[in-house]
């Protein structure tokens, strides 16, 4: 394929794009975070290519049921290492999976449909809470030898 034609098919559909600001400065933790940010531009990209219902919602399956696993790996991390702000932080985990949750069930439902707009609430609600959130337990961990 020529350079053009690879351009043409392959659009900057990033919406979010992982920079160093984002590192907990735990490779295990990092590599999860980054995942996430996949999943979040595979359903842009899917967006923007006009990819059906069934497709969209394998990647909004996968986003919903890979954020679940995350933040149990986070707070299996906290708990273990007695992380004084667990319940903090386990609270705001379970808001975001439960908005994750609702768009999820709505966009099966057919009452929401993916946007920009939705696009835009993903990529702030998983950076949003990794640089709020998940960076002030990293110190800890760290400290404690979490890699
Ligand atoms: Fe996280
Ligand atoms: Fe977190």
């Amino acid at each position: 394929m020529s350079m053009e034609g690879a351009l043409k098919t392959r659009p900057a559909t990033k919406v979010v794009s992982w920079c160093d600001q984002y590192s907990v400065g735990i490779a295990s933790i990092d590599a999860e975070h980054q995942k996430l940010i996949g999943l979040i531009n595979d359903l842009h990209a899917a967006m923007l290519e006009g990819q059906g219902k069934a497709v969209m919602g394998k990647i909004l399956d996968g986003l919903a049921a890979y954020t679940v696993s995350h933040f149990a790996n986070e707070e299996k991390l906290m708990r273990l290492h007695r992380y004084p702000g667990f319940e903090r932080h386990k609270a705001e985990h379970d808001k975001l999976t439960e908005k994750v949750k609702v768009l999820q069930l709505n966009f099966r439902e057919g009452t929401v449909i993916i946007t920009v707009h939705v696009m835009t609430f993903l990529q702030s609600w998983l950076v949003g809470h990794i640089v709020g959130m998940d960076k002030q337990y990293a110190a800890l961990l760290r400290a404690a030898g979490v890699k």
